[in-house]
C-alpha cells in the first residue's frame, strides 16, 4: 500500500506548545501548593485538560480533596493560562524541519491532518500561520477518547477518506504512538520517552525528518 497521508500531533510536533502547557499547569501547581515538575510533565503529553489535572491531583494524593467544580475552575485557569502563552507564539516557533516536510508532502499529492486532543490547536496553528497548510484539523471537542484511544487519528483518516494503513503518524507522547499504532498507520516518535510500545520509526528531533526518510521508512502494516 503506497502511503498517502501524514498525520501530526500539534503540541511538541509542529510547535513546542508542549512547553507552554507545562508552563500553564506549573503556575496553576504552584499556586494550589501542588508538586509538579518535568518528568511528571511527560505523562501528561497528548492527555486532555481533564485528565492531564487528575493526574496532577493523584501525584499529590489529593484527587478527593476538591469538589468537581473546584477542578473544573482548575482546568479553566490552567487554560486561561495556556491561552495567554499561545498569544506569544509566532511562525518563529514552528520546529525545525516541519515545514518543509509539510510542504513537500503536499507537493507530492500527500495529505495532511492535525490529530491533537487541544481545543487550542486552531489558534495555534494560526499563530504560527500554518492553518492553511492541513486538509483535516480534527475537532477536538467532538473526540471523545483521547488518546491513548485510536480514535483522533481515525477520525482524520475517515475525514480525509484515506486507509489508515496508508498514513503516517508522528507523535512526541507516549500516548500518542499507542493511539497510532491502534490505529494502524505506521507510527513515527519524536524524541518519546518509551514506556509503552514503540514507535516504527524514532528520531531525535523534527529536524531529523523528511520526506525521503519517512518514504524510505514506511511500510503499511499487515505487509
Ligand atoms: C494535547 C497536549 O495536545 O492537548 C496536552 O499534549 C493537553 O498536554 C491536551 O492537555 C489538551 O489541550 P487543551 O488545549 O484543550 O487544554
Ligand atoms: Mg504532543
Amino acid at each position: 500500500m503506497e502511503l498517502k497521508a501524514l498525520v501530526f500531533d500539534l503540541d511538541g510536533v509542529i510547535t513546542d506548545s508542549a512547553e507552554l502547557h507545562y508552563q500553564a499547569w506549573k503556575k496553576l501547581a504552584t499556586e494550589l501548593g501542588l508538586t509538579f515538575d518535568r518528568e511528571q510533565n511527560e505523562a501528561l503529553k497528548g492527555v486532555s485538560r481533564m485528565d492531564s489535572l487528575e493526574i496532577i491531583l493523584k501525584n499529590n494524593h489529593c484527587s478527593d480533596a476538591y469538589s468537581a467544580e473546584e477542578k473544573e475552575t482548575f482546568a479553566f485557569r490552567k487554560n486561561e493560562y495556556y491561552k495567554e502563552l499561545v498569544e506569544t507564539l509566532t511562525e518563529k516557533d514552528i520546529l525545525p524541519g516541519i515545514k518543509a516536510l509539510v510542504l513537500d508532502a503536499r507537493a507530492k499529492g500527500l495529505k495532511t491532518a492535525i490529530a491533537s486532543v487541544s481545543k487550542n490547536a486552531p489558534r495555534v496553528l494560526e499563530r504560527i500561520g500554518l492553518a492553511d497548510y492541513f486538509d483535516v484539523i480534527a475537532d477536538a471537542a467532538k473526540v471523545r477518547n483521547s488518546k491513548p484511544d485510536p480514535e483522533i487519528f481515525l477520525t482524520c483518516a475517515q475525514q480525509l477518506g484515506i486507509d489508515p494503513r496508508a498514513c503516517i503518524g508522528l507523535e512526541d507522547s507516549q500516548a500518542g504512538i499507542e493511539g497510532i499504532l491502534s490505529a494502524k498507520m505506521y507510527a513515527v516518535g519524536i524524541n518519546v520517552t518509551v514506556t509503552g510500545s514503540s514507535p516504527d520509526l524514532m528520531v531525535g528531533s523534527t529536524g531529523e525528518l523528511s520526506l525521503d526518510l519517512l518514504l524510505k521508512n514506511f511500510v503499511a502494516k499487515g505487509e
